[in-house]
């Protein structure tokens, strides 16, 4: 089959880049780089199963053209910063709402069938049900979740239309190789300015599932291969969870800090419209016979590992 990976220089989609042509597919990224790396995809430089279309998903002439005589494509395009929201309002419609408007309609004029959706558990806002499963009505508390909930929606009206079908998946946080952002990413920038002091946004004690990349892929493509309804909504996360002082704390160890001193923003909100609970009722991902390989634990230290040995991805971000 032939994927189309919008978003496929970053860090999900380069991931699942990987494991689609080590499927034996063939892989069109189709990328700005404006988050991207290159580096995360030029081992396939070359490949007769790879090409990278450098451009904008609003540039939809182009994206048009470039999709043309593909069967699946793969959505991870967007804003994925949560926090910008509230000081760019235009951001998350434009980038996240209206670009998936454009990916579809670019399908539809292709008559390509398939598509699965990078959404996220910032769609559930702040549930009242834990663990939180797929079929709540959910409230939107950031313009983030708001934008990833209308794209959803409108996946959804397109698989009626047209006849497509969806695979729509609400992430927890990703961690592992090629993680670029996030709260360990946060962390670890501002221990190298500052060892002795980390400063925490909220109190700490906000808890978050994580899921390794490498579990999160496989998740998708297991979805992919094994539900099929006309539009598929799968939680992804792990069973287990972590608050915020215990990761710090694992950090400070795997990079040999002792007595960092933890200062705390205040509130049980790291910002506006972060949700101070997050875990994901992952039975219906389980029940095709998916299991997370990783504890969050060896996750949050592969990931450190990881950034670590690439410590030239701290340039590209505040
Ligand atoms: N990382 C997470 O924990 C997480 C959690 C929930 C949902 N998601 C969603 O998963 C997807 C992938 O996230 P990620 O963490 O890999 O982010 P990322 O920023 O690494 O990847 C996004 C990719 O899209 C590209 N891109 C952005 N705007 C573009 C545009 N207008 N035209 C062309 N390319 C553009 C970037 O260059 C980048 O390669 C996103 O949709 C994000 O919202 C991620």
């Amino acid at each position: 089959m032939k994927f189309f990976i919008t978003g496929g220089a970053g860090f999900i989609g380069s991931n699942l880049a990987d494991e689609v042509i080590q499927r034996g597919h063939k892989v069109t990224v189709y990328d700005s780089l404006v988050t991207g790396h290159e580096s995360f995809i030029q081992h396939h430089f070359g490949s007769p199963n790879f090409q990278l279309v450098k451009a904008d998903v609003l540039d939809v002439s182009l994206l048009e053209k470039s999709m043309e005589g593909h069967d699946v494509v793969v959505h991870f395009q967007a804003n994925a910063d949560v926090r910008g929201g509230i000081h760019n309002t235009r951001v998350d419609l434009e980038q996240n709402t209206i670009a998936t408007y454009n990916v579809l309609d670019a399908m539809r004029k292709h008559n390509i069938k398939n598509i699965l959706f990078s959404s996220s558990a910032t769609v559930y806002g702040e549930p009242e049900v834990f663990p939180t499963p797929e079929n709540i009505a959910p409230i939107q508390t950031s313009l983030y979740g708001a934008s990833k909930y209308a794209a959803e929606a409108m996946i959804q009206a397109y698989c009626e239309y047209y006849g497509m079908r969806s695979w729509i998946f609400r992430f927890v946080s990703f961690i592992g190789k090629r993680y670029t952002h996030g709260v360990i990413f946060d962390f670890i920038k501002k221990l190298h300015h500052n060892p002795s002091t980390l400063h925490i946004l909220g109190d700490g004690q906000q808890r978050k599932s994580y899921l390794n990349v490498s579990d999160g892929v496989n998740a998708m493509l297991t979805a992919f291969d094994k539900a099929n309804d006309k539009t598929n909504i799968f939680n992804l996360g792990h069973h287990e969870y972590m608050n915020v002082v215990d990761l710090a704390d694992i950090l400070c160890a795997e990079l040999g800090l002792q007595n960092v001193n933890y200062t705390f923003a205040g509130g049980s909100r790291g910002w506006l419209g972060d949700s101070p609970f997050v875990h994901l009722d992952v039975s219906k991902i389980k029940s095709l016979g998916w299991m997370p390989q990783k504890s969050i634990r060896e996750g949050v230290i592969d990931t450190i590992q990881y950034l670590q040995e690439n410590n030239y991805l701290f340039e590209y971000r505040d």
